[in-house]
């Protein structure tokens, strides 16, 4: 089979590819120089509208609605944008063997790709029922989400089980937004998950007594402390219920499971250092290997702000990490030198008419304020992570875009703080100062 060659490969297709794409273009890449090799059959998308409003029944995005970069405001890239730039697109390819020594990826098909320089951005993959072996996890209608087909065929389960009734198992991002896209489809949702509440990862109990609460407001039937051991089929092989560790039973058309994920590194095992489970890389998204770069979720970088290598599984650090890679590339090919990254952790959820966001650590002491009941009518409420007598994290729900930026700030600043009684009595206050 014939081999293709080019300057730069992008293996992967997702956020991170479509923003590197947009910057190679801004800093002049040339026709014919650039490949975007992935495994989806569609052009770079944000990824978060797969477990929003792909889902819903009413004002549902569709592609080509929201191709990169319409989610931080920026031109959207249809497929003719990538022709018009001599990129090349080579979509529904799998890479399954690289070899880095000899700059060579090869496809499921066979393909070779030869590349000079190589950026990595194949993102995570989910954990599966089934790789624990729990007991007919294989049963139809049983979904997981991370890519447009999953979607899509989330949704030909949503439409087939109209009314029916869910089970989400997991209590993180995924729980908690696809429990309220199959609420809002009108199905009577279950979410059952181990921890004792919900989002154990960025929340604290505070906090997620609010959401709980909501949810339950909503229908949604709250199960915590257990997990799901096994699930009971029909004839066709179709789930039926899901059996939980505590001896429960709950009768379920379909289940959305949702309990993490990992970093795809696999390809790339024992060829290139990784830690923390990603592939280690420098402030300019470099690994060991020369010439290979490693951006998104795959990449374990030093969070210059904390002093520490990081790994971050969200949106906005899979495009600016893109965008940084990019700039160095073409920096380190001109002779000259970009700052060093300098990220701000930034993550959000949205649901129901529900919007967070959290800039920051979450590390050391919490103080809650505002208005956390679930009953209340703005829910603006909102958390401070304090370490060393500093404000470190900062969370907020229902901000306007001026509050969110002021949270923002706080993280970034690290104010000091002398009593966290004022602390949470001033809440919202306290950052609009800074
Ligand atoms: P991403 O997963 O976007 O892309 C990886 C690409 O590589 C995929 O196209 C994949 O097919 C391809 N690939 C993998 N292996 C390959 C191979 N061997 N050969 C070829 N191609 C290969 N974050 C946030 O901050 N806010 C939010 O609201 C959400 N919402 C959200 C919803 C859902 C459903 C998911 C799954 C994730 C989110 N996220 C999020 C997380 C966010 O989407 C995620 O961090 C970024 O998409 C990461 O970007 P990457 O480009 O690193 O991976
Ligand atoms: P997650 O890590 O957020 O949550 C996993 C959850 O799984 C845990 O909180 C726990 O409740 C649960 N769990 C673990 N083992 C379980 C078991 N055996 N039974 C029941 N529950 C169990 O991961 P996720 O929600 O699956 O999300 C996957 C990826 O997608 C992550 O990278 C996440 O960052 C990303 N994502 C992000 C967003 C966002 O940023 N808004 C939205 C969706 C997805």
């Amino acid at each position: 089979m014939a081999e293709k060659s080019f300057k730069y490969v992008i293996v992967g297709g997702g956020v991170a590819a479509g923003y590197a794409a947009r910057e190679f273009a801004k800093q002049g890449v040339k026709p014919g120089e650039l490949a975007i090799i992935s495994k989806e059959a569609v052009a770079p998308y944000e990824r978060p509208a797969l477990s929003k409003a792909y889902l819903f029944p009413e004002g549902t995005a569709r592609l080509p609605g929201f191709h990169v970069c319409v989610g931080s405001g920026g031109e959207r890239l249809l497929p003719e944008w990538y022709t018009e730039k001599g990129i090349s697109l080579i979509l529904s390819t799998e890479i399954v063997k690289a070899d880095l020594a000899s700059k060579t990826l090869i496809s499921a098909a066979g393909e070779t790709f030869k590349y000079q320089i190589l950026i990595i951005a194949t993102g995570s993959t989910v954990f599966r029922l089934t790789d624990f072996g729990v007991q007919g996890a294989d049963a139809k209608n049983i979904f997981y989400l991370r890519e447009i087909d999953e979607a899509d065929e989330l949704v030909k389960g949503i439409k087939a089980k109209k009314n029916g009734k869910a089970v989400v198992v997991g209590g993180g991002y995924i729980g908690l937004e696809l429990s309220a896209a199959l609420r809002i489809n009108n199905f009577d949702v279950s979410m059952v998950f181990p921890e004792p509440w919900c989002m154990p990862r960025l929340f604290t109990a505070g906090i997620a007594a609010f959401y709980e609460g909501y949810y339950a407001n909503k229908g949604i039937n709250i199960i915590k402390g257990t997990v799901a051991v096994g699930f009971g089929t029909n004839g066709n092989g179709e789930v039926t219920d899901v059996k939980l560790k505590d001896g429960r039973v709950l009768e379920a058309d379909i289940v959305v499971v949702g309990v993490g994920g990992k970093p795809l590194t696999t390809l790339f095992k024992d060829q290139v250092d990784e830690e923390k489970g990603g592939i280690k890389t420098d402030a300019f998204f470099k690994t060991s290997v020369p010439d290979v770069y490693a951006v998104g979720d795959v990449a374990t970088f030093p969070l210059k702000l904390y002093g520490e290598t990081r790994r971050v599984e969200h949106v906005d650090h899979a495009r600016k990490s893109a965008e940084q890679a990019v700039k160095a590339i073409f920096a380190s090919e001109q002779g000259k030198s970009i700052s060093e990254y300098d990220y701000l952790p930034y993550f959000y959820s949205r649901s129901f008419d529900l919007s967070w966001q959290f800039y920051g650590d979450n590390v050391g002491e919490t103080v809650l304020f505002g208005d956390s009941s679930p009953e209340s009518p703005t829910h603006k409420f909102g958390s401070y992570w304090i370490k060393d007598g500093k404000v470190v994290g900062a969370f907020l729900e229902s901000g306007t875009p001026e509050e969110n930026q002021a949270i923002a700030k706080v993280a970034r600043v690290q104010p000091p703080v002398s009593s966290l009684d004022q602390l949470a009595t001033e809440g919202l206050t306290f950052a609009s100062k800074i």
